[in-house]
């Protein structure tokens, strides 16, 4: 099936920029927030973003406006009726999840394939929410949607082949790489990063170095782009204790069992750059 209009539900840091990269493909994209404002606000930050494309050189004035134009904003659920491909990326939980999936399926026309863009919850679970589950799959992007080059197609047991093609054909018109696994918890990136993260606070922890310090040792060290600290308030910690319940859900494995100091900062609403607080202030410009 050839993808040409897609539905983005969630209009955070993921729904945001997963929208950017659909619509700079050339796909009609309907975004959904739960409010107008929002998903408005949504598409003002993109404007911004494609704004920088420009003045880099990479995109032209008339293709700003052009990808611009094939993004509308919405609260109405409905207006994904026709999509293709409706990518969920809201709030990772599955309750949440599981629910908005079976809503989607009463919506959206039989053809719809409909998508999860979740760290790490199980897929088989949304799909088994609708009347279509050889039609859902993960594609998971990373942060930020538009520069990383990586997506994971996720493949629950119920998926046809032909929506795992789809998925993956859909990837790679948006120019990204795209490799395919299995719905286990974390897939591939989540399952390796995730133990990594949760142990770099446990570091600090146990006063072995500063925060500063650790983040200079895994870029001087390892060639990281960034450290283990500035990655948790990039992906949000709200988000990573999420990603790292559910993977100590699935496998049981202590590396997973969140470290309590995240817990708390999390309750404290230091969740990172979307909140201004994290490990590192992002002070509002
Ligand atoms: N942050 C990352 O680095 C990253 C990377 C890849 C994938 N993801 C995944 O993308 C998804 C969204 O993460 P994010 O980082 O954009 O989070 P975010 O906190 O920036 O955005 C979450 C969105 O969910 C909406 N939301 C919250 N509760 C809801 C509800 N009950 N019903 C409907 N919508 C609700 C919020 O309004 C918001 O638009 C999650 O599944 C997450 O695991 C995140």
């Amino acid at each position: 099936m050839k993808v040409t209009k897609v539905g983005v539900v969630g209009s955070g840091i993921m729904g945001g920029g997963i929208t950017e990269v659909a619509a700079l493909a050339g796909n009609e994209v309907i975004l959904r927030s739960r409010e107008q404002a929002t998903a408005e606000g949504t598409l003002a930050t993109i404007e911004r973003s494609l704004g920088k494309r420009v003045d880099k050189g990479a995109l032209s004035e008339e293709q700003r406006k052009e990808t611009l134009a094939r993004i509308t904003p919405t609260s109405n659920l409905h207006d994904l009726a026709e999509c293709d491909l409706v990518i969920e990326s809201v709030v990772e939980d599955l309750p949440t999840k599981r629910h908005l999936f079976s809503e989607l399926d009463r919506i959206c026309q039989d053809h719809t394939m409909l998508a999860t863009n979740t760290s790490t919850l199980p897929v088989i679970e949304m799909a088994m929410e609708t009347g279509r589950p050889e039609k859902v799959c993960g594609i998971h992007f990373f942060n930020p949607a538009p520069a990383m080059k990586l997506v994971e197609v996720v493949r629950p047991i119920t998926a046809a082949d032909e929506t795992i093609e789809t998925a993956k054909a859909f990837a790679e018109a948006c120019g990204k790489t795209a490799v395919l696994v299995k719905d286990q918890a974390g897939f591939i990136v989540n399952a390796l990063l995730f133990p990594y993260l949760n142990n770099a606070v446990r570091l600090l922890d146990q006063g072995v170095a500063t925060m500063e310090d650790i983040d200079e040792a895994m870029k001087g060290g390892c060639g990281f782009p960034m450290g283990p600290f500035a990655l948790l308030d990039l992906v949000g910690l709200d988000t990573s204790v999420a990603i790292l319940d559910a993977l100590y859900e699935e496998h049981r494995d202590p590396n997973y069992a969140a470290v309590p100091r995240l817990r708390r900062m999390v309750a404290a609403e230091l969740w990172g750059r979307k909140s201004g607080k994290g490990f590192y202030d992002y002070p509002r410009s």
